[in-house]
């Protein structure tokens, strides 16, 4: 385990591209539940995630930490802003394969973030995408720096509510304890796509897929499953 001794906290923009795919292709795909319970290589997932990164590095709600010492970057958080006008969540993400199209199944399994807009008082979301801490810097709290950050961000930009998917069951308690909601929980194993299950029946894994959301600007909302 590395030893952090000063670490500086940054808005993401589209210079530090390079370095959020290396720290990316690094160390998220091999560890992160569903791309590994849907069995989708690095590959796979860089092909899903570039476009999505590229956009929202642009948006002012991207942030990561640095390791002053080495000026390594050690963490990112990857969100977008969606508008009721502007929001496409999933456009950059063409599926071609099986794997990639069963990730968007898994992720279309919940409600998406869009359906937050059948609320008319819902005029701007905060879509927490990624969350990626380098292993070597891991449980010091490093995330939740990182949420607080685009939490700020999102409610300075007038975000109403927080909304993000989460498989980890460690990580969803976590989100919890921020104060997130769950809208709806999906069994992995029980998803479909094309009559084939995106992972085999055999695999009696019980890893569910969780949307959250969280009211960041007070109000009164109305959301599809009951809070
Ligand atoms: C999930 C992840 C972002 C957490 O980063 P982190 O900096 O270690 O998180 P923090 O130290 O801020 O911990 C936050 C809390 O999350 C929970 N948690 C996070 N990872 C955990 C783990 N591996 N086991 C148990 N609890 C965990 C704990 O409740 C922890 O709080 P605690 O240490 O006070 O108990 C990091 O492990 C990671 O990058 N994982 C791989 C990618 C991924 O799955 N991202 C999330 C989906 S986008």
């Amino acid at each position: 385990m590395e030893k952090v001794s000063d670490i500086s906290l940054h808005v993401l923009t589209s210079d530090d591209f390079d370095d959020v795919m290396q720290l990316m292709r690094r160390t998220f795909y091999a560890r992160e539940v569903v791309t590994n319970v849907v069995g989708c290589s690095d590959d796979v997932m860089d092909a899903m995630t570039t476009a999505v990164i590229q956009n929202d590095l642009e948006n002012g709600v991207c942030f990561g930490l640095r390791d002053l010492k080495t000026k390594k970057l050690i963490a990112v958080k990857i969100c977008s802003i969606l508008t009721r006008d502007t929001h496409h969540p999933l456009e950059p993400v063409k599926p071609e394969t099986f794997k990639q199209k069963a990730i968007l199944a898994v992720a279309q399994s919940v409600p998406p973030p869009e359906s937050l807009f059948d609320d008319p008082n819902i005029e701007k979301i905060l879509y927490g995408r990624f969350s990626n801490v380098d292993p070597d810097y891991t449980r010091r709290g490093l995330s939740n720096i990182l949420h607080e950050a685009c939490e700020r961000a999102g409610i300075e930009k007038g975000c109403q509510v927080f909304y993000s998917q989460v498989g980890d069951k460690a990580l969803l308690g976590n989100m919890i304890n921020k104060g997130c909601h769950v809208l709806q929980s999906t069994k992995i194993n029980e998803i479909s796509l094309d009559g084939q299950p995106v992972i085999p029946k055999s695999d009696s894994s019980d890893f569910s897929i969780s949307a959250l959301v969280k009211i960041l600007i007070p109000g009164t909302y109305k959301f599809k499953s009951s809070l």
